[in-house]
């Protein structure tokens, strides 16, 4: 099979390192790409966004599958220029892409599904938001309608701080004009969990649990993040809660989806927290998750390209991955300042030690490579991002697994390089 696949993060690594194990000896393209993602596929300049321009290159290629990785390019219609033109592609309309793209979409949809979610109000106006705010003892949760790149969402731990974020929201500082429409959410309680299903527009293969931890600091505190470090292991979910999930949440989203004539090909993401009245929607995705994909693909032991492109052709069949029982992990390495502003070109050392440990594996999330044109053999890793580098490992124990990830951050270093030391000993949100 040729794929395509669009973006350059550190999930999209993942991705990259796991189709590239795949049994039919793919041939893998990556638009943009990364220099991390180079030993693994052939890297295209361009705009992953632009619909046509990745319609005209998927083409010119004659790729068999495209899979989109972030969300961005679903926002912008790629994937409907592609089912348009007639190629199979792994990722969901603009129009299922909602479900990600517009917080009130997605509310409107669970209250119409009756699917399990914080209750809640949709405010247009900050007058309107005051009012509703009324009904909502605080803690309170404050959403963005649009995409916000991770600063959408405010947990307001007192009435005068969500009228100060409401402020924000509608003003457009907080969030741009994503906030200029927000839904004001009840606060739930409990343990957080990430739980992917991989759907061809009918059926549903859920992926094994994971959890992320989005807070900057160790104990869940500081700013949110894009994700600071991820776990997945079995033990997350027992099997009677995921025949709950999947009853309860994604098959009602499927049925729905397609009942609005926009049926769901791709992942969907379910943001979740299990509360003591049962598992509740904190948010959809409709992609992978960055970095729940890392530990993830360590897992993978099925063919994943033959899995995606059954997904996007509608042709899903139960069981058609499989994974490993060890539980694996992933612990994010972040440039000084993440997530605020932050430098770049800090010269990256040790991955060739982490390498030669051959105990885990480093995704590039935010990195270049720099030689000098005269002698391109020899040049050096630099920072270009916020989030830096997942380090990645699988173990008998994730206890196993999260030494391995430490071990190889512990060799790696950066100027002003930092990491949180409690990934997989707390669970976010409990
Ligand atoms: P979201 O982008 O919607 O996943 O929200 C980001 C984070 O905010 C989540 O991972 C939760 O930690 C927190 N959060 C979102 N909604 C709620 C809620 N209704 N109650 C408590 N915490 C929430
Ligand atoms: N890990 C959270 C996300 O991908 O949105």
């Amino acid at each position: 099979m040729n794929i395509l696949l669009l973006g350059g993060g550190g999930r999209e690594h993942a991705l990259a390192w796991r189709l590239a194990q795949s049994p039919q000896r793919n041939r893998l393209y990556a638009l943009p790409g990364s220099d991390g993602m180079r030993p693994l596929a052939a890297c295209l300049p361009g705009d992953p966004c632009d619909p046509d321009a990745v319609a005209a290159e998927a083409t010119r290629l004659g790729v068999d599958l495209v899979v989109i990785g972030p969300e961005a390019p679903l926002a912008a219609g790629v994937s409907d220029a592609l089912r348009a033109r007639g190629i199979p592609v792994f990722g969901p309309s603009r129009a299922a892409a909602q479900l990600e793209t517009s917080k009130f979409y997605a509310k409107q949809f669970m209250q119409r599904h009756r699917i399990p979610t914080a209750g809640f109000a949709l405010c247009d106006s900050l007058a309107d938001a005051e009012r509703a705010l009324a009904r909502f003892p605080a803690p309170v949760v404050l959403k963005a309608d649009g995409l916000a790149a991770g600063k959408g969402v405010v947990v307001a731990a007192t009435g005068a701080e969500a009228r100060a974020a409401l402020a924000e929201l509608f003003s457009g500082r907080l969030a741009g004009d994503a906030g200029r429409r927000v839904v004001i959410e009840e606060c739930l309680r409990g343990p957080e969990l990430s739980l992917l299903a991989l759907c061809d527009g009918v059926r549903a293969e859920l992926l094994p649990p994971a959890r992320d931890h989005k807070r900057a600091g160790e104990g869940d505190r500081g700013p949110n993040t894009g994700g600071m470090g991820a776990i997945s292991e079995d033990a997350l979910l027992p099997a009677r809660l995921a025949a709950q999930i999947r009853h309860e949440i994604v098959e009602p989203v499927l049925a729905g989806m397609a009942e609005a004539g926009a049926p769901f090909q791709g992942v969907l993401y379910c943001g979740l927290m299990l509360t003591a009245a049962g598992p509740r929607v904190l948010e959809f995705n409709v992609r992978f998750g960055d970095p729940e994909t890392q530990p993830l693909m360590l897992r993978a032991e099925g063919d994943l390209a033959a899995a995606l492109a059954a997904a996007a052709q509608g042709r899903l069949q139960p069981g058609e991955l499989r994974w490993s029982g060890e539980p694996a992990a992933c612990v994010v390495l972040a440039s000084e300042g993440y997530p605020g502003p932050y430098p770049r070109g800090r010269v990256i050392a040790g991955l060739e030690a982490v390498a030669a440990a051959g105990e885990a594996v480093v995704f590039h999330s935010g990195t270049r490579f720099v030689a000098p044109a005269s002698e391109p053999g020899v040049g050096q890793w630099q920072t270009a991002g916020g989030r830096v580098l997942a380090v990645a490992a699988r173990a008998p124990s994730l206890a196993g697994a999260l030494a391995r990830c430490y071990k190889a951050a512990a060799q790696i270093h950066f100027d002003g390089m930092h990491y949180r030391r409690d990934i997989g000993r707390v669970s976010a949100g409990a």
